[in-house]
C-alpha cells in the first residue's frame, strides 16, 4: 500500500515527530511505502510531491516546523477540489493519506473521508482548541514559550514599574493564555471565553501596583471587551478557510490601561515566536505515539480516524468527532486563574 503524508494549517514543533513515526512504523513494522505531499492540502490538489521514506525522516525529531511545507490551501473551495485530488492520487498510485493539521485540515480530511478517500487524521495546533484530544501537539511547546517570556518581562516590569501586556496566540480559545498565565504568574489572564470588562481589568491594575509590584496580564490574541466592540484585528479579510487575522488587542489593552490608570504600560505580541522551534519533550512524546497509532490504523484500514489522546492513551475517533465543535475554556478552570488576579 502506498500512503501520503500531508501537514496542513499553522505550523507547529512536532509535526516532524509525526512524520518521522508514521513512516518508521509504516515501513518498518507494515510494510507501507510513502510520499510526501508538499504544503498542506495544495500537494493532493496539484499533485505536489516529494520523497519520503525512513532515510527522509532521519535527524528531524526534534526540528520544528515541518520537512513538507505548510499552506492554508482549502481544495473544497474549488468546485473540482475533491475530484482533482482523487485523479491525482489515483495517477500517483497512493493507496491513502495521512492527514497532520488542525481543524480546518481535519474538516477536509472529514470530507474526502465522507467521498470515499482513505484518510487518517493526526490532530495539531498550538491552540490545543480540538475537542476530540485532550492535548493537541505544538500545544506544550508554545506554552513554555510564553511561560518563559512572562517570567523575563516580570523583570523588565519591576525595575521601571511598569504594567506589561503580554499577547498570546490561540484564536478563538483561550488554552495558551490560561496555562501560561498560570504558569507564569500572571496577574491577569483575558481569554475569548469570558469577555473583560477594562474598568474590572484597570481596578486590578491598580491593585497589583497597591501591593508594591508591577501587574503582568496576559491576553489571547482573541480576547474581546464587553463592551461589544468586538475582536481585534491586524488585517482584513480572511483566509481560504474563511479565518480572520486576529491581532492587536494587547496594545489597545496597555493604551487604554495607560490613559485610565496613569501608569506606564508597554505590549509585546510573541506572535510566531511561540510556533518556532524545537518541539518540547512532551510534544516529541506525544506527536511520536499519535504518528505510530495513526500508521497502525492506515495498515489495518481504519480510514475515516483521527488519532486522539484521552488520558495517557491513543485511541481513535471518527474523524467527525475529531473535527467538531472547538474546544473551549470552561468557565470553571477561568475561576482557577482568577484566584491570583490583582
Ligand atoms: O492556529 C494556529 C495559529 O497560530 C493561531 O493561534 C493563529 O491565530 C493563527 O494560526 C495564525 O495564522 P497564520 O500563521 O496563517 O498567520
Amino acid at each position: 500500500m502506498r500512503v501520503g503524508v500531508l501537514t496542513g494549517g499553522g505550523d507547529c514543533p512536532g509535526l516532524n515527530a509525526v512524520i518521522r513515526a508514521v513512516v518508521r512504523a509504516g515501513v518498518t513494522t507494515h510494510g507501507l511505502d510513502f510520499v510526501g505531499y508538499r504544503d498542506g492540502w495544495r500537494g493532493p490538489l496539484e499533485g505536489l510531491t516529494t520523497p519520503l521514506g525512513v532515510e527522509q525522516t532521519r535527524g528531524i525529531l526534534a526540528r520544528g516546523g515541518t520537512v513538507l511545507g505548510s499552506s492554508r490551501t482549502n481544495p473544497l473551495k474549488d468546485e473540482h477540489g475533491v475530484a482533482r485530488i482523487k485523479e491525482n492520487l489515483a495517477a500517483q498510485g497512493v493507496d491513502a493519506l495521512v492527514a497532520i493539521g488542525g481543524e480546518d485540515t481535519l474538516g477536509v480530511a472529514t470530507r474526502l473521508a465522507d467521498l470515499g478517500v482513505n484518510v487518517v487524521g493526526v490532530p495539531k495546533t498550538i491552540d490545543n482548541d480540538l475537542s476530540g484530544t485532550d492535548f493537541t501537539f505544538g500545544f506544550d511547546t508554545a506554552v513554555g514559550i510564553a511561560t518563559e517570556a512572562i517570567d523575563r518581562l516580570r523583570t523588565t516590569a519591576e525595575s521601571h514599574h511598569r504594567v506589561l501586556v503580554v499577547e498570546v496566540m490561540g484564536r478563538h480559545a483561550g488554552w495558551i493564555a490560561l496555562h501560561s498565565g498560570i504558569a507564569g504568574g500572571a496577574n491577569i489572564v483575558l481569554v475569548p471565553e469570558q469577555p473583560f470588562d477594562i474598568d474590572e481589568v484597570c481596578a486590578l491594575v491598580r491593585s497589583r501596583f497597591e501591593s508594591g509590584h508591577a501587574p503582568i496580564l496576559v491576553v489571547s490574541e482573541g480576547a474581546v471587551p464587553r463592551d461589544g466592540s468586538g475582536m481585534t484585528l491586524q488585517a482584513s479579510g480572511t483566509d481560504e478557510f474563511g479565518h480572520v487575522r486576529l491581532g492587536g488587542i494587547g496594545e489597545r489593552l496597555a493604551q487604554e490601561i495607560e490613559q485610565r490608570t496613569g501608569e506606564e504600560a508597554r505590549s509585546v505580541v510573541l506572535g510566531h515566536v511561540q510556533r518556532g522551534g524545537t518541539p518540547t519533550a512532551f510534544d516529541r512524546w506525544l506527536a511520536t505515539r499519535l504518528g505510530l497509532h495513526a500508521a497502525d490504523a492506515v495498515a489495518e484500514g481504519d480510514f475515516g480516524t483521527m488519532m486522539a489522546l484521552r488520558g495517557k492513551d491513543i485511541v481513535r475517533v471518527p474523524l467527525s468527532e475529531g473535527t467538531g465543535a472547538l474546544k473551549l475554556v470552561s468557565p470553571e478552570e477561568y475561576a482557577e486563574a482568577r484566584v491570583f488576579f490583582g
